[in-house]
């Protein structure tokens, strides 16, 4: 636990919340670097032996420091658009590790994919093969890729985050999939070498992942058999995590469900976790406004708003709020921020010491989808995120200021 209390005082490492917050004032995002390496460690662990890149889903935490960091330690990238495969670039992660997914990639993004030479495209409809293979003709390249496909499998988790069901717009519909490897191989501009598929996120239990390696990898098997020269298998997103009560999937038991169906085919394994790897390595750190009483309830109000955080408001999502400075429960208390929306609430009931203006809290496991999902509604400024790594802190990006929100504005 990278975020924990010594002598009542929250810790980052070795380092005082309270004292970073200090210096870079509130609401800030801090993340550990040892629980980024650490949450990383367990899936290169995991699969250690086996051909297996790790590519961190960038959407999780795309700060460019935190891409550096993973991509040292031996992670390749999952991107979704230019703008990721650029950030993973500048990272310095090497191209042939990035993979591109994405139901709608532009033609530009898609060249400069093409450009970058990097690993894994994955194309997702009929459509976008006869626009891959137009573009590589244009630049008389082969483009190497691999089609996304939909296993029909329902992930189990929240409606917003499953992706690999029938009626979600990801991959390609099941029943189309062998016709469409068909189309691919007619294509002159085209060398097909995988076979990709993602099913959702925030999943808890083995089952569905089981589900749909076991189709895949069939599916690849068939290929291969057809004289497909397959190289590569691309699993998909990582594991879900604990935020409340949630019992999340050990990383050594989806290793041993994932080479159980892929050893056999003999491919390179890719895999695109985020969550698993970013989420519990931040936290959002605000100081509360004041304590505002109305209708018998308590609310303590914020600096930190849905802007910064949006997952609890888009998804209603849970995430564990703790005082920065540690006591015995003493109220309860609906943790709110200062946008003006409804859905503006991190928290209700929760159970916190007496908290007044000025107190911080620690908005937890907010290291994935936190600072990616930002943004300026309410003309807000963006949060500065902040690296501990042991006794050291650095600022890997500024408070945004004003001028730097309007700077694109022409009035
Ligand atoms: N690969 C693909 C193609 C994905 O679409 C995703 C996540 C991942 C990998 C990473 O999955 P993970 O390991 O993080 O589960 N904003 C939502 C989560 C959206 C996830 C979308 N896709 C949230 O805050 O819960």
């Amino acid at each position: 636990m990278s975020f924990a209390y010594q002598n009542k005082k929250l810790m980052c490492e070795g380092m005082a919340v309270a004292a970073i917050a200090a210096q870079a004032g509130t609401p800030c995002y801090l993340y550990s670097a040892h629980q980024f390496r650490e949450n990383f460690g367990a899936y290169r662990n995991a699969f250690l032996g086996a051909d297996a890149t790790i590519c961190f889903a960038v959407k999780a935490c795309s700060n460019i420091a935190i891409l550096k960091l993973l991509g040292t330690a031996g992670a390749g990238a999952d991107t979704v658009s230019g703008g990721e495969i650029r950030r993973a670039l500048l990272a310095g992660i090497a191209p042939e590790k990035i993979i591109f997914s994405g139901v709608g990639k532009t033609e530009d993004e898609i060249a400069l994919a093409l450009e970058s030479g990097i690993g894994q495209l994955n194309v997702e409809s009929p459509e976008e093969l006869e626009i891959v293979d137009g573009i590589a003709a244009a630049r008389r390249a082969k483009a190497r890729i691999s089609l996304r496909v939909n296993p029909d499998v329902d992930a189990g988790t929240h409606e917003k985050i499953s992706t690999g069901r029938k009626s979600d717009k990801f991959g390609i519909p099941w029943p189309e999939v062998w016709e469409t490897y068909q189309e691919a191989r007619t294509l002159s501009h085209l060398e097909v070498e995988g076979v990709a598929c993602h099913i959702g996120s925030q999943i808890t239990d083995l089952a569905p992942f089981e589900a749909a390696f076991a189709k895949v990898t069939d599916l690849a098997r068939e290929l291969q058999a057809d004289g497909f020269r397959l190289r590569r298998i691309d699993l998909g997103g990582g594991l879900g995590i604990q935020y409340r009560d949630e019992t999340a999937v050990d990383v050594g038991d989806y290793a041993a469900a994932v080479m159980q169906s892929v050893r056999p085919l003999g491919l390179q394994l890719f895999l695109e976790p985020g969550r698993s790897i970013g989420a519990s390595a931040g936290a959002l750190i605000s100081e509360v406004q004041f304590i505002k009483h109305a209708e018998g309830r308590s609310f303590a109000v914020l600096d930190a708003g849905m802007n910064d955080l949006a997952r609890p408001a888009i998804y209603g999502a849970y995430h564990e709020i703790i005082p920065v400075r540690q006591g015995d429960p003493a109220e309860s208390y609906d943790v709110v921020g200062p946008v003006c929306e409804s859905s503006d609430i991190f928290g209700t009931n929760r159970r916190l010491p007496r908290l007044a203006a000025g107190d911080l809290v620690a908005i937890l496991n907010a290291g994935a989808y936190g600072a990616a999902m930002s943004s300026n509604y309410n003309t807000r400024s963006l949060p500065p995120e902040i690296l501990v790594e042991g006794d050291q802190c650095k600022v890997i990006r500024e408070r945004q200021r004003f001028e730097d929100i309007i700077a694109l504005e022409r009035y």
